[in-house]
């Protein structure tokens, strides 16, 4: 796929755009799609892990046409890094307790080494949560580690560093609207 020169973003950062915008609007049709049948009649708590999935999860609410409730969880294991460093902390859940009769569905941007999800999971049965699903915009297949069942996934992409639509390199291009794979210059100079 060709880079729309005409763009306003920093192009020569980027290798190639893996999903454009167009088709992050047809996955979350689909998967909204899919959560509204499923979770038809249900108590459902849609819970985003910050800072990554804040515009996927945003946007998937806005296509569910069923009653939910939203918060949002902190977990970091990546850092100031290209590299995940394996150790996954849960650095802030407010609420939780007002929501324990609920189904949640845990929303990521992407499902990488697999370290975090495995770890909210038995976060959240400690917690006393029951009905526990999860929902990535993207998956690296090739780089899991940890087993981990994930009922909605966008997309699979190779093992590239993306950003973009949420994902940062270093904190910086999380407002770019399409994924992006970026340029290894970026990250080894
Ligand atoms: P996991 O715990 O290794 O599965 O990593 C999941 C988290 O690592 C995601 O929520 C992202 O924040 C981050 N991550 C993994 N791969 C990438 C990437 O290619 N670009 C940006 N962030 C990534
Ligand atoms: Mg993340």
């Amino acid at each position: 796929m060709g880079i729309n020169k005409n763009a306003e973003y920093p192009m020569s950062d980027f290798k190639k755009i893996l999903v454009s915008e167009e088709e992050i609007k047809g996955i979350i049709c689909r998967i909204a799609n899919q959560i509204n049948e499923n979770y038809a009649g249900k108590k459902l708590l849609v819970c985003g892990i910050l800072k990554g999935a804040f515009i996927f999860t945003s946007d998937l609410i806005r296509q569910i046409k069923i009653p939910l409730e939203i918060t949002f969880i902190k977990a970091s294991s990546y850092g100031r890094s290209s590299v995940s460093a394996g150790d996954v902390k849960v650095i802030e859940f407010s609420d939780l307790e007002a929501y324990n009769n609920f189904d949640i569905l845990v929303v990521d941007d992407i499902l990488d080494s697999g370290n975090t999800l495995n770890y909210l999971k038995k976060y959240l049965k400690d917690r006393g949560f029951a009905n526990i699903d999860f929902c990535t915009l993207l998956d690296k297949p090739e780089r899991r580690e940890k087993e981990i069942y994930v009922k909605y996934i966008g997309k699979q992409i190779e093992n590239e560093f993306v950003v973009g639509y949420g994902l940062d390199y270093n904190e910086k291009y999380r407002n770019i609207p399409f994924v992006a794979a970026l340029d290894e210059k970026i990250y080894t100079i």
